[in-house]
Order: structure tokens, then C-alpha cells, then sequence
């Protein structure tokens, strides 16, 4: 799995990760098992939340990283509700307990809620000099929350924005990408498949991503979560409770898709209200 470099951190991590909003409504055994296998074939940034299962994703991440902590690259957020100066402190504590770790790779800011910036980034920083967390960065931030968050604790602070991106959802590309591509920060793409609505086979731009995928042996998923990390800023984190589901989130690492094929693509699920950033 290609690794690349995770903001303005030293880290390196998967371009392909794990998500798991909702794993816990699978079979427990069965989404222990689909992570594991997402760890054994390089999948290792996994992206969990105190949101989901309202801890219980965190419990099952416990699960499947045990024993094989170092492997992972473990990314949790704190609820806008909870992220206080202290609350964004115990939020994170109880988020390590049910991971049963003492460290997180990355923590963040769901979306931005009742609290200043300035009081939840403190207490980032205070878990940073503790140790309990190696990085933090936000999500859902537009480009006016990252140009705050930016005056707030300067350069080489944020180590990630976590934001929506799919091929029908791509407003991203008009303001947040480049901002984060000038200030080094790493774009986390989320809900890369929709959230369960991927472009059916009979649609038009589904017919282009089955036409690219079969002259290079792949699935239209595969070609769609390599689109989505055309550029080196990018990162992806489709979330899959089935093994035989992670096997095909994974294989897209290896695949290289051409100028003129992510041309076609970027045809096929027009950006809207705006220029498109250049392909490359
Ligand atoms: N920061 C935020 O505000 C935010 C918001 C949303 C999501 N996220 C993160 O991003 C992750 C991914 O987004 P998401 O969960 O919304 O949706 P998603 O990854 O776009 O889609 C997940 C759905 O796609 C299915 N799927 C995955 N791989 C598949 C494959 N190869 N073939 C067929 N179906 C496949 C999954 O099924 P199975 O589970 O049955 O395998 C699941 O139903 C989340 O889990 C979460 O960690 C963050």
C-alpha cells in the first residue's frame, strides 16, 4: 500500500484507510476480522469517533488493533459538544480507554460547535505534550474556519482537515484542496463510496468508471477511490464491515489510472459552480 506523507507531520500513512461510522451494526466478529484484514494488506490509517456506536466503533477498533497497535494509524474525534479546554481533555482519555491505547496518531475536531478554536486547540496541545496524542487536526472546516484556525496556532499546527469528498460531492475542490495544499495540511477525504449511493452501472458516469476499470482489470470502485487521491494532498477512508469489501478497497493502491482516464472521469461527475483544479 503507498504511503504518503500525513500534513506537515513526519508520519507517513496509507493513502487508502479505514473508516468505521456504523461497523458496530455489523456482526462483531465479521468487522473485527474486515479491519484486520484492512491492517494486513496496509490499510493502517483507521478513523474512528466517540460519535459512532457512541463508542462502541472505538471498542471494536480495540478489538482488531490489539496486539498490533504499532501497525495502526489511529485517528479518534472529540464531539463539538465536549470539546471544552478540559472536556476535549476527558473526551480524549475515555476515546484511549475504550481503544485500550495510550496514544492516538492523530486526534480532531468533528466540526466546529459551541467552543472557541482557541480553548479546544489549547487542550490539543496540552495531549500533544503529554504524549497522548501525536497530532490533531480538525474536519468539516471550510476555507474561512481554516484561515481562523490558521491565525490561531500558525504554521505546521494542523496536521489535517477531514472533509467530505465522493465523485458527486466535490465542492472541496473549489477552495478547501488548494488552501490545504498551500499550508501543508493533509486532506482526508470521507464518504468516499457516498455513504452507500456509489454511481450505479447503468448511470453515465457510472458506465465511464466500469470502461476505465476494465481496460486495467479492476472494479469501478477501485477506479473512483484512486481518483479521489489524485493529488498528493489526498487521502481516503471508505469504511467496509465486510473482508471480501476491504480486499477491493485495498487493490485500488495499486492501480495508476492515466491523464486522459481521470480526464474522462472528471467529465462524468462535473464538478459545478466553478473551475475544476488541474487533473494532476
Ligand atoms: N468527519 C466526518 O464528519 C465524517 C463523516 C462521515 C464519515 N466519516 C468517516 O469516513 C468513513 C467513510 O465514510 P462512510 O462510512 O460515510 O461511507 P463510505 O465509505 O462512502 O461507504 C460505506 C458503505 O460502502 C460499503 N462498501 C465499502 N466498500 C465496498 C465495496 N468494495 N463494495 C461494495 N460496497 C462497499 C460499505 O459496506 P459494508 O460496511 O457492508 O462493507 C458501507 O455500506 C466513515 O466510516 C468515517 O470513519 C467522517
Amino acid at each position: 500500500m503507498e504511503r504518503r506523507h500525513f500534513g506537515p507531520t513526519p508520519r507517513e500513512v496509507a493513502l487508502i484507510g479505514q473508516g468505521t461510522w456504523y461497523i458496530e451494526t455489523a456482526k462483531r466478529a465479521s468487522a473485527v476480522a474486515a479491519l484486520r484484514r484492512g491492517l494486513d494488506l496496509g490499510m493502517t490509517h483507521i478513523d474512528t469517533a466517540e460519535l459512532y456506536g457512541s463508542g462502541a466503533a472505538e471498542e471494536i477498533v480495540a478489538e482488531a488493533i490489539a496486539g498490533r497497535r504499532d501497525e495502526a494509524f489511529l485517528v479518534s474525534k472529540v464531539l463539538p459538544q465536549n470539546a471544552s479546554r478540559r472536556g476535549t481533555v476527558t473526551a480524549c482519555e475515555r476515546s484511549l480507554a475504550r481503544l485500550r491505547t495510550n496514544r492516538l496518531d492523530c486526534y480532531l475536531l468533528h466540526w466546529r460547535g459551541p467552543y472557541p478554536l482557541e480553548d479546544t486547540f489549547a487542550a490539543f496541545e496540552q495531549l500533544r505534550a503529554e504524549g497522548k496524542i501525536l497530532s490533531w487536526g480538525v474536519s468539516n472546516f471550510d476555507v474561512s474556519d481554516l484561515e481562523e484556525a490558521h491565525k490561531i496556532v500558525g504554521a505546521g499546527r494542523i496536521a489535517c482537515n477531514q472533509v467530505l469528498y465522493h465523485l458527486q460531492e466535490r465542492a472541496i475542490e473549489h477552495g478547501v484542496i488548494p488552501w490545504c495544499e498551500k499550508h501543508g495540511v493533509a486532506v482526508v477525504g470521507y464518504s468516499p463510496f457516498g455513504h452507500g449511493d456509489f454511481p450505479g452501472p447503468r448511470s453515465t458516469g457510472g458506465r465511464v468508471l466500469q470502461d476505465i476499470a476494465k481496460v486495467h482489470d479492476a472494479t469501478p470502485r477501485q477506479v473512483a477511490l484512486r481518483f479521489l487521491v489524485r493529488r498528493p494532498a489526498l487521502l481516503t477512508i471508505p469504511k467496509a464491515s465486510k473482508g471480501e469489501h476491504v480486499g477491493e478497497n485495498a487493490g485500488a493502491g495499486e492501480l495508476r489510472l492515466s491523464e486522459v482516464e481521470l480526464a474522462r472521469i472528471d467529465a462524468a461527475f462535473p464538478l459545478g459552480g466553478g473551475r475544476s483544479l488541474p487533473i494532476l
